[in-house]
């Protein structure tokens, strides 16, 4: 079908939003903003650990981690922050897939936004909101195994 007046103006408007895009930040995290790997909450049954972190920004992050034998096999996120936020988040998932815990624990805020190639210098707490959840997330984890060592320790007392 050929383009029409309206399709052009489409494609116009599309093109010039990506190059506002790009310039504000990079092709590397306009592409993770609009095709986020790792996005969205998978099955319970799927899901190890799980948190939900609110930043100084107001903005929310959620973490879901599959953890096996103290690996992480899916790492999956979800943000009501901005776009930066949703490439962190995104960004810190593909970090941490298929690592261990204390490897994925020793990530920085610096990391992520080294992975992104740069965040420009106003949304650089966005990497932080990524890594202050991710942090919470494992020491929930950590917490968890220490509770069901106790429980493993009284039911063999008892
Ligand atoms: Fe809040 Fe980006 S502005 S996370």
């Amino acid at each position: 079908m050929p383009k029409d007046k309206f399709d052009e103006y489409v494609e116009n408007l599309q093109n010039n939003i990506h190059k506002e895009e790009t310039r504000e930040y990079n092709e590397h995290i306009v592409s993770l903003y609009h095709d986020p790997k790792n996005w969205g909450k998978p099955p319970e049954d799927e899901i190890t650990i799980s948190k939900t972190y609110e930043g100084p920004c107001g903005d929310t992050m959620s973490f879901y981690l599959k953890i096996k034998d103290n690996i992480i096999e899916r790492a999956n996120f979800l943000t009501d922050g901005c776009g930066a936020s949703v490439a962190a988040g995104c960004q810190t998932t593909l970090l941490i897939e298929n690592k261990s815990v204390d490897d994925a624990e020793k990530l920085e805020p610096e990391d992520i936004d080294a992975a992104l190639n740069g965040l420009p210098e106003d949304h650089k707490h966005c990497a932080e909101l990524a890594i202050r959840t991710l942090k919470r997330a494992i020491d929930e984890y950590k917490l968890l195994l220490c509770l069901k060592a106790e429980e493993k320790e009284k039911t063999f007392r008892s």
